[in-house]
This record gives structure tokens, C-alpha cells and sequence, in this order.
């Protein structure tokens, strides 16, 4: 059996995590890993921080701090948040450790050493009063097209249209505000990518088919633009410095190390385990390892061209990604999230407003697979009262309440199946082949729809056969529908484990069970066989509480949402 490895892309450090890092990229990846270890996988879940670059640096000017400190600072607070969202993350590493230091440098060598590391000289600005220099996107100025004030010198805002730091009129510094500029030479080391551009087309046609539409199609646009070389150097303090002679006074660029941050995590959890884990078994394993990775779309090309390219480039053999799961995006009420106009939920209001079962359930049951989606409170109150509480929620308290009201607290005895029992297994087997398709192919709004129709399954057999009645007329029939019903909780909360890792610990709990680390396999007709009868049943509170309207329009006000 091969090993997986499912990574989710590594959120920047200077930025806090929200709603949109969550479903694009983090709880995707968790739900897999959870999903894959349930099915008795060897299964590697990592991801970390993303620390170097000029927003790192900015970020602990503005906190007047020293960078490595300000980046230890969030790093924590991002791996608490992760926790908090029940992201089971094997272990939550950082780009800038010396493991990973480490991995970037042997892999640097090595390109170098097979000739595809190239040297060019660019021109970049420079500011003296700043004593740097400075990125594109940390010159502004006026834009020659629009005439907005503060656009980049990347890319115009207002405008939209791509600039250079040398067309902007009035150039100054975005640290600092000087306008004393220069633009002087530098050297820079850049990846020879169109050296590898054949044999990545020939790969990426592989997949064809086989990944989702939005990432084979954002792979093939870069290659059918044709690959040029790309810079991996920045002249920069913060970062890895280059071990190469006359770029001493350069730093590695942040997307060069923060793929391979994915190795550098894998060993710093092994170093933690030195007698039990090597991270070559997952990174030089590339036949016994399947890597399955978790991005937002902005991501794709790096991960699809330029990661690879760097991984080939050695010729160490390194293990390749295997499935890359691509999300589109998720914007608040019409609009991006943003800390800085507070706009937008981020995870620690997400977590002191609702239990995180609320918000994993809505995020994965609306993941942005086909296209953005927009994330406003009432879709988010009305999804969680209808499909939360209504549904699974009431079809728990009813039998419970049903099963102790006329049976005290024990499973009652299961009696002769008739034809309402068969058809709800053929219903369950239907659905559950269902469940586990969309899985495979990672479809995962699919996959939230069959489980919403295994839930309404469980209400309409409860519908059909009526046990309220039964037990003033057949109290024995009665004992075998709640039996049924009793034993479809149980797999209700299997198959939900995934997503909802505390609710279904808490239906567990009434059977006196652990949180199911396994699923149940076989048809429904053995899967509601396995709580017996006499199984003691344990008082459990309501699992969801209904989102009143009042609490919906105040929601909007404090979130900026309505
Ligand atoms: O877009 C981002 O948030 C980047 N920090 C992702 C880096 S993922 C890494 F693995 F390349
Ligand atoms: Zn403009």
C-alpha cells in the first residue's frame, strides 16, 4: 500500500487566517487526511508557515520588531488557530527553519550543478534612505493610466494594468515614503524553466482528465505561453542568503524556498522523530508515496511548472505531486477579506461566534470548486438551521427522545426486518457508494450532498414506519425501527467524522463510544447491526442550536457584511 502525503498550501506569516485560507486550502487538506486515516492509511498531513519575504519584513517594521521574532510571534498564533479549527495537522512546520535551510540548499546545488541555474542582471530600484532595495510592489506612485495615486509598481488597483516601477509618476518608497530613488543593475540568479518546458508538457498531458479542469488548464496556459527563466534571488536581508560567490549579500525569494518548505516540514517532524520517521521515505519515495496537495488557484502555477520544474531539475528523483486539488475563491458579501478594512471573518471570529463543526460543515458543503463563491450570514444561518439542526440534528434528538421515552436508556431489541428496513438499506447502499466515489475523486461538494441525502434518508424511513404510533399498537416493531434508527446514528456519525470530528464524537458518545477512527465497511444491512441491543444510551444535548434572524442582522453589522 502506497503512503500519503497530503500537504495544504502554506498561509503567509504576516497575514491572519481566515475563512477563505480555511476552505481554500487548509480544511480540504483536513478532511482528506482525516478521511484517508479512517481508511486505515499511512497518511502524512503537514503544513506550516510561509515566513520570507518583504511582507515579513514590513509586517515587523510596522510592529517594531526584529523579523525572526515577529514571524515566531505569528507562526504560533496560525498554528493555535489551525488547532482550534480541528486541522489534525501531523505537524505544523515553518519555511525559515534550518531544516529547511537545509533541503534548499542540497536542491539548489544540484540545479546548479545540472545547469539550470542562470545569471542575469536585472534593474531594480533602489532606496538609499531606506537602505534597500525594494520590490516592485513597494514603489508607488501615480499611474500613468488612470491617474490613481497610490498604485504599485506591480500592477495598478484601480486600473488593473500591469506596471513597471519605472512608469509610475512621483515614484516613492511604500516603506519608508521617500522619493529619493534609484534605479541601479543587480545581479540575480533565475531557474532555467524553459530547459525543462518539454518534459513538463509531457507530464502535465498525464493529467489531463485526471485533475480538476482549473488546474490542468492553468498549467497548459503557462506552457503554451512558452516557460522563461525565473528569478530565485532577491536582494533582500530576510531570507536564506545564496551560498554562491557574489550573491553573499542576497536572499533565496519566497517562492523559491516555500515549496520546498514542504520537505523542509516533513523534516523537521522526522528530526523530531529520529528513531521512528525519515522524511526521505516521503520525499525520495516517489513510488510509494502518493502526494496529494490543497491550493487556491493563485497558487496552481507554482505548483504545477515551478515546483516541479525545481524538483526535475535535480534529477534525485523526488517524489512529484500526484493529485492537486485546486480551489477557486471565497469572498465576503461581494468582496475580498481584509484585516486591514476589517472586512471579512477571520478564524478567531469564527471560532468565538459558532462551534467549528458549524463553520466546517458550510465551508465544505459550499467549497468553491467551480467558481468563487460569496460567503454572507444568512446563506451560512439558513444552511446550518436547515441542514444542520433540522435534518441531522432532529433525526438524533427524535430517536433519542423516542427510544428513552418508551424504552428507558438501552438500544431496544431488533426484531424481523420487513420491506421499510430493506428499502432504507438499498437507499444507504446507493448513497454510500455515492459518498465514497466523490471521495475518490476529491468532488467535494458532491460528497456533502450524498451525505445530506443519507441524513434525509434516516428522516423518511422515521417518516414511513411512524414508531410514535407503533408503540401503542406493536411496541416490539416499534423496538426494531428505533433499533434501526439508533444504529443509522452510528453511522451517521461516522461518515461524518471527517467533517465534523466533534459532533460525531458527541453521537458516539451516547452508544458510550470512542470518535470513530475507522469507517464502517459492508453493506447497510451489517452497518446497522452494530450497536446491539441492551447498549446502554447516554443523555446527549441537542448537537446544533438554531442562527435566529436577530442574531443574523447583528452579524452583519459587526462583520460588515450587509
Ligand atoms: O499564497 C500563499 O499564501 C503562499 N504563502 C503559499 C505558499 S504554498 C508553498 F507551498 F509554496
Ligand atoms: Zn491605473
Amino acid at each position: 500500500m502506497t503512503k500519503k502525503l497530503v500537504t495544504s498550501a502554506l498561509p503567509y506569516v504576516n497575514g491572519l487566517p481566515h475563512l477563505g485560507h480555511m476552505v481554500g486550502c487548509l480544511l480540504p487538506a483536513d478532511i482528506y487526511a482525516r478521511y484517508l486515516r479512517m481508511k486505515g492509511e499511512d497518511v502524512l498531513f503537514i503544513c506550516g508557515t510561509d515566513e520570507h519575504g518583504t511582507p515579513a519584513e514590513v509586517g515587523a517594521l510596522k510592529e517594531k520588531m526584529d523579523v525572526a521574532a515577529y514571524c515566531k510571534k505569528y507562526h504560533d498564533i496560525h498554528a493555535r488557530l489551525y488547532a482550534d479549527f480541528g486541522i489534525s495537522l501531523d505537524y505544523c512546520g515553518r519555511t525559515s527553519s534550518d531544516a529547511n535551510k537545509e533541503i534548499v540548499y542540497r536542491i539548489f546545488r544540484a540545479l546548479d550543478a545540472n545547469g539550470f541555474i542562470e545569471e542575469r542582471t536585472t534593474k531594480q530600484v533602489y532606496s538609499p534612505d531606506d537602505g534597500r532595495y525594494l520590490p516592485d510592489s513597494y514603489v508607488i506612485g501615480t499611474c500613468p493610466h488612470c491617474g490613481y495615486e497610490k498604485a504599485k509598481g506591480d500592477q495598478c488597483e484601480n486600473c488593473t494594468k500591469v506596471l513597471d516601477p519605472a512608469d509610475l509618476i512621483g515614484p516613492r518608497s511604500a516603506i519608508s515614503g521617500s522619493a529619493n530613488i534609484e534605479i541601479r543593475d543587480t545581479k540575480h540568479l533565475f531557474i532555467s524553466l524553459q530547459k525543462m518546458e518539454k518534459e513538463l508538457d509531457t507530464w502535465i498531458e498525464t493529467k489531463r482528465g485526471v485533475w480538476p479542469d482549473i488546474v490542468y488548464t492553468t498549467a497548459k496556459k503557462w506552457l503554451k505561453e512558452g516557460l522563461q527563466a525565473r528569478g530565485i534571488t532577491r536582494d533582500l536581508k530576510w531570507g536564506f542568503p545564496v551560498p554562491k560567490p557574489g550573491y553573499e549579500d542576497k536572499v533565496f525569494y519566497v517562492w523559491f524556498d516555500a515549496p520546498i518548505g514542504y520537505i523542509g516540514i516533513t523534516k523537521q517532524w522526522a528530526d523530531e522523530r529520529p528513531d521512528t520517521r525519515k522524511w526521505e521515505d516521503w520525499w525520495l519515495n516517489p513510488q510509494q508515496v502518493v502526494h496529494t496537495e490543497f491550493m487556491a488557484k493563485d497558487n496552481i502555477p507554482y505548483h504545477t511548472i515551478t515546483f516541479p520544474a525545481t524538483l526535475r531539475g535535480t534529477r534525485e528523483g523526488w517524489t512529484e505531486v500526484g493529485f492537486l486539488k485546486g480551489m477557486n475563491y471565497l469572498n465576503f458579501a461581494g468582496g475580498k477579506f481584509s484585516k486591514s478594512a476589517q472586512r471579512g471573518v477571520f478564524c478567531d471570529d469564527a471560532i468565538a461566534e459558532f462551534p467549528v463543526d458549524y463553520w466546517r460543515y458550510w465551508l465544505i458543503a459550499n467549497a468553491p470548486e467551480s467558481n468563487d463563491t460569496d460567503f454572507t450570514f444568512e446563506q451560512f444561518a439558513g444552511q446550518v438551521n436547515k441542514d444542520l439542526n433540522d435534518v441531522l440534528g432532529n433525526f438524533v434528538n427524535r430517536v433519542l427522545k423516542m427510544t428513552q421515552g418508551n424504552f428507558g436508556d438501552a438500544v431496544p431489541e431488533a426484531g424481523a426486518l420487513t420491506d421499510d428496513e430493506k428499502t432504507l438499506h438499498r437507499t444507504l447502499d446507493a448513497l454510500r457508494a455515492d459518498y465514497d466515489k466523490y471521495w475518490a475523486g476529491l468532488e467535494l461538494r458532491k460528497m456533502m450532498a450524498a451525505m445530506r441525502e443519507l441524513w434525509a434518508a434516516g428522516n423518511a424511513y422515521i417518516a414511513k414506519t411512524e414508531p410514535w404510533k407503533a408503540v401503542k399498537t406493536d411496541k416490539a416493531r416499534a423496538g426494531t425501527i428505533l433499533n434501526t434508527a439508533l444504529n443509522l446514528v452510528n453511522l451517521h456519525a461516522v461518515l461524518a467524522a471527517p467533517i465534523m470530528p466533534e459532533t460525531a464524537r458527541k453521537m458516539r458518545a451516547i452508544f458510550g463510544l470512542p470518535a470513530p477512527a475507522a469507517f464502517i465497511d459492508g453493506p447497510a444491512e451489517k452497518a446497522l447491526a452494530l450497536i446491539a441491543a441492551g447498549t446502554p444510551i447516554a443523555p446527549c444535548e441537542p448537537l446544533f442550536q438554531k442562527i435566529p434572524d436577530e442574531r443574523v442582522a447583528e452579524l452583519n453589522i459587526k462583520y460588515k457584511a450587509g
